[in-house]
């Protein structure tokens, strides 16, 4: 199975399944001389974390990090960083009377088919507990942007027909890291909504918006590996993110030059900036100094306690119906806001370093 690495200079693997004895990440390339803890791990774990509200699944997992490798006494020595997270609260004993369906909107048919061997036991590799090790990575791809004086914020935009007012002027200092969405009205109504998809054994989908503020000028390569292009990629391999826009994104379709064009001028301080910034801070592939922006938008959760029709894996018709007790998120864009933002991390802290290679 390839494709379990990612980055340049910050490079990621993730390895281990969802019911196997443990998760885990290396992080290699990471600078040396970084102040890292299992601490500062431990904080952004508790955001993604399930079994925390009733809006997210009963799993509860304590995710308790533990750095194997590339810290000594508190500092990164610059060798590659191990990290280790043991599978505690399993249940396998759900999946044995459904292993032979046909799950829908779930990668089992498309493993079995490319692999000829799927993992049963809460979805292998292709669960989203791997998403684990992409924040406990993402924490110290953070922890270098906060040493750039960068900072992120993430929230839930848009869930059904509310939409999330988010003040222009909202900024990482007044903003509550743990918060799902800085507008306390519309986090009401989505509250509500996903209560009552739950009470109906469905799921809901939703738009989660990033903004990372401070990024220096000069971030991303001009061609094949376009700022946006690699936030993309990252974003898209998050498991049920189905699609990623920036700045005024699919608006701008709908828009006029005069209106879409964002006008250079200067700030109190003389730095160069837009009014506006309907590219989400990315010219031609490079950031440009403002806020990078941009929203995914997240399926509804493919395990819902209705009934559904199937196949079985010998193309028989069947109904799949969960077993009772299955343990589902009923709005998997929750949980994703902590790996929508460990991932832009990653890819920034990757392009910070890779941007030393730009000039003498
Ligand atoms: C944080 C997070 C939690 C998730 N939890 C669930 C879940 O409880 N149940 C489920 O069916 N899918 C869940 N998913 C989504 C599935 O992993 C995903 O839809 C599935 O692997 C198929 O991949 P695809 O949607 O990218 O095609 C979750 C995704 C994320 C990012």
């Amino acid at each position: 199975m390839g494709s379990n690495t990612f980055g340049r200079a910050f490079r990621v693997t993730t390895w281990g399944e969802s019911h196997g004895k443990a998760i885990g990440a290396v992080v290699d390339g990471c600078p040396a001389g970084l102040s890292l803890s299992e601490n500062d791990i431990h904080q952004e774990m508790s955001v993604r974390r399930g079994g925390r509200s009733p809006l997210t699944t009963p799993r509860k997992e304590p995710d308790d990090v533990e750095i194997l490798s590339g810290v000594y006494e508190g500092k990164t020595t610059g060798a590659p960083i191990s990290l280790i997270i043991y599978n505690r609260d399993i249940d396998s004993s759900k999946y044995g009377p459904i292993q032979h369906l046909m799950r829908p909107g779930h990668a089992n048919f498309t493993y079995l088919e490319k692999y000829g061997i799927f993992d049963p036991r809460g979805g292998g590799r292709a669960s989203a507990r791997e998403t684990a090790c992409r924040v406990a990575a993402g924490a110290i791809a953070k922890k270098i942007l906060v040493h750039h004086g960068i900072h992120a914020i993430t929230y839930l935009k848009e869930l059904s027909d509310v939409k999330a007012s988010i003040s222009d002027r909202i900024s990482y200092t007044n903003y509550h890291t743990a918060s799902i969405c800085p507008d306390e009205q519309a986090l009401c109504l989505m509250k509500e909504k996903i209560e009552h998809a739950k009470v109906q054994n469905d799921s809901l989908g939703a738009v989660i918006e990033s903004q990372f503020f401070h990024l220096p000028k000069g971030l991303g390569d001009p061609i094949y590996e376009k700022l946006e292009a690699l936030i993309a990629s990252a974003m898209l391999s998050i498991p049920a993110c189905k699609g990623v826009e920036f700045g005024a994104g699919f608006k701008a379709a709908a828009m006029r030059g005069s209106e879409h064009n964002d006008i250079f001028c200067l700030n109190d301080t003389g730095s160069v900036v837009t009014e506006t910034n309907h590219s989400g801070g990315v010219l031609g592939g490079i950031s440009n100094g403002m806020p990078l922006v941009f929203r995914v938008s997240m399926k509804p959760t493919s395990s819902i306690a209705i009934p559904q029709p199937t196949l079985s894996m010998n193309k028989e018709s069947q109904i799949l119906t969960l077993p009772e007790g299955s343990r589902n998120d009923p709005c998997v864009a929750i949980r994703a806001i902590a790996v929508v933002e460990a991932m832009a991390s990653i890819i920034i802290a990757d392009s910070l370093l890779m941007n030393r290679l730009s000039r003498l």
